[in-house]
């Protein structure tokens, strides 16, 4: 469709003096600052829509605990930590994300969620998570993070290799709607804003094609909707993945 370059066109052209700031460096410092501020507004409402998936999704978490007896869980990244209510009792959790900006808003929920044991913040992207020995946990969450990474199959390459065998990926993620619907038309036609706005978050990520394609000997994947239904944001998937 000649349609939507044209319009996504149009759309830089009105972001010029943003991507003047970005160039200079002033557009993403600012956004890392401000970004947490949204998201602890946003989280909230966001939760209240998915609660019933989420509560679903993570009363599973416990069929992956280790050997050890405790479950050990590194949310890859956490923002303000909306998912630690969900987490069940004595579960060890690492934090990390790239945005140090977070931690307020983390160490808050952090002090409202008392039932769980904390092993470690890390401030390092999905790309990267060195501070992480191989096969080091059994489970890593991430919601809302792959429509913002720079490289999915590198996040995910990652996952694979902190994961112990036998461990699972757990995702909750906006994705691209059916390429035939007005959806996915207006997600690409939106999308350079977004993520000027968005903290670099991708409305039309094909995340289940990437999910597909990594070695997870087992994909438990399922896609709905968040309402109203004409938002871009409104297709999503949801479920875990098994190393
Ligand atoms: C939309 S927020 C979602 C936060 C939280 N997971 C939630 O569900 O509310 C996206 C998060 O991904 C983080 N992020 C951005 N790029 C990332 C990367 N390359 N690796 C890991 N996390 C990243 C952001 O800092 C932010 O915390």
């Amino acid at each position: 469709m000649l349609l939507v370059p044209l319009l996504q066109r149009c759309i830089h052209l009105l972001l010029l003096p943003i991507h003047i700031l970005a160039c200079l460096g002033l557009w993403g410092s600012f956004c890392k600052r401000v970004f947490p501020y949204v998201m602890a507004k946003v989280a909230p409402v966001y939760n209240h829509k998915v609660y019933k998936q989420k509560q679903e999704l993570f009363s599973t978490l416990r069929k992956f605990t280790g050997p050890s007896g405790q479950l050990t869980l590194l949310e890859i990244g956490t923002g303000t930590g909306t998912n630690f209510q969900f987490y069940p009792p004595g579960c060890r959790l690492t934090c990390s994300d790239p945005n140090p900006h977070f931690r307020k808003f983390l160490l808050k929920s952090l002090s409202e969620n008392q039932h769980l044991k904390l092993e470690g913040l890390v401030v390092a992207s999905g790309e990267d998570l060195q501070e992480i020995p191989d096969g080091a946990v059994d489970v890593v969450v991430g919601t809302l993070v792959l429509c913002s990474v720079g490289s999915v199959r590198r996040v995910l390459r990652e996952v694979l290799r902190v994961l112990r065998r036998g461990g699972a990926f757990y995702f909750l993620e906006h994705v691209a709607a059916d390429h035939s619907s007005w959806t996915y038309f207006w997600q690409k036609v939106c999308d350079p804003v977004w993520k000027c706005f968005g903290d670099g978050c991708s409305l039309s990520r094909e995340t289940q094609m990437e999910l597909e394609k990594m070695n997870f000997s087992e994909l438990n994947l399922r896609h709905f909707h968040v309402t109203p239904y004409w938002i871009p944001t409104s297709p999503h998937i949801i479920g875990y993945a098994v190393k």
